[in-house]
């Protein structure tokens, strides 16, 4: 299993100083959320910030989280900017299948993201198309939730989903992950989880991520 840290929760006037602690700590992918202020009630960051983070670390993955139903400005711009992953909302667009076709021609790859209440059959039409599924488990807008619990039972339904149309796409889990969530997402077979406060608000970086890592990877 895989830990992709938030960015969001770290401290924004440090942002290079607390993303290298975390590349030092062995962390080979960030997740940067994209917030819109309208999609979801919050705002985050620009392209810009992606196409610095690139620039800076260039051999470290930039997965983003666009939380915005303005597919259409935003996909191409974050692809331009150098993401290597863009996951967007499935409650976000009525044209899915084009913009993950757009993805796929654009060298990014994809993946999509369900809100806490969107069931996982929905995702079944574009499973071919997807390299990652993102299992909101906190009302997208912020950091610092708490875990919905529901969303163990999604991450089997998911599980059983993938097995009836015989694909394995990784699973991701995005939000209020700490050390007692993580062992009951990993429990459930998720792949990849998101931590943003656990690993920047919570003292050492490091440490944060060390016993993380020690406990999804047991
Ligand atoms: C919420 C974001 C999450 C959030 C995670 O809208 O998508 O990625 O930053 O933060 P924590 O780990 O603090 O819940
Ligand atoms: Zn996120």
């Amino acid at each position: 299993m895989k830990i992709a840290p938030s960015i969001l929760n770290a401290d924004n006037l440090n942002l290079g100083r607390d993303i290298k602690k975390a590349v030092q700590a062995g962390i080979s992918r960030f997740h940067i959320d994209i917030m819109d202020g309208h999609f979801v009630p919050n705002l985050s960051y620009g392209p810009q910030l992606v196409q610095d983070f690139k620039r800076e670390f260039p051999f470290t993955e930039a997965e983003v989280h666009l939380m915005s139903n303005n597919l259409k400005e935003f996909i191409p711009a974050f692809s331009k900017a150098g993401a290597d992953l863009i996951e967007f909302h499935y409650e976000a667009s009525d044209e899915v299948g084009y913009w993950l076709d757009y993805l796929a021609s654009n060298g990014v790859k994809a993946g999509l993201v369900l809100n806490p209440e969107t069931d996982v059959d929905n995702l079944k039409p574009f499973l071919a198309n997807l390299n990652q599924v993102l299992l909101m488990s906190v009302h997208p807008g912020f950091g610092g939730q708490s875990f919905i619990s529901e969303t163990i039972n999604k991450i089997s339904a998911l599980k059983e989903l993938f097995a009836a149309e015989k694909v394995n796409i990784p699973i991701e889990i995005d939000g209020g992950i700490d050390d007692k969530t993580a062992k009951d997402v990993k429990a459930a077979g998720a792949d990849i989880v998101v931590a943003g406060s656990y690993i920047f608000k919570k003292g050492n970086i490091a440490t944060q991520i060390k016993t993380l890592d020690g406990i999804i990877n047991e």
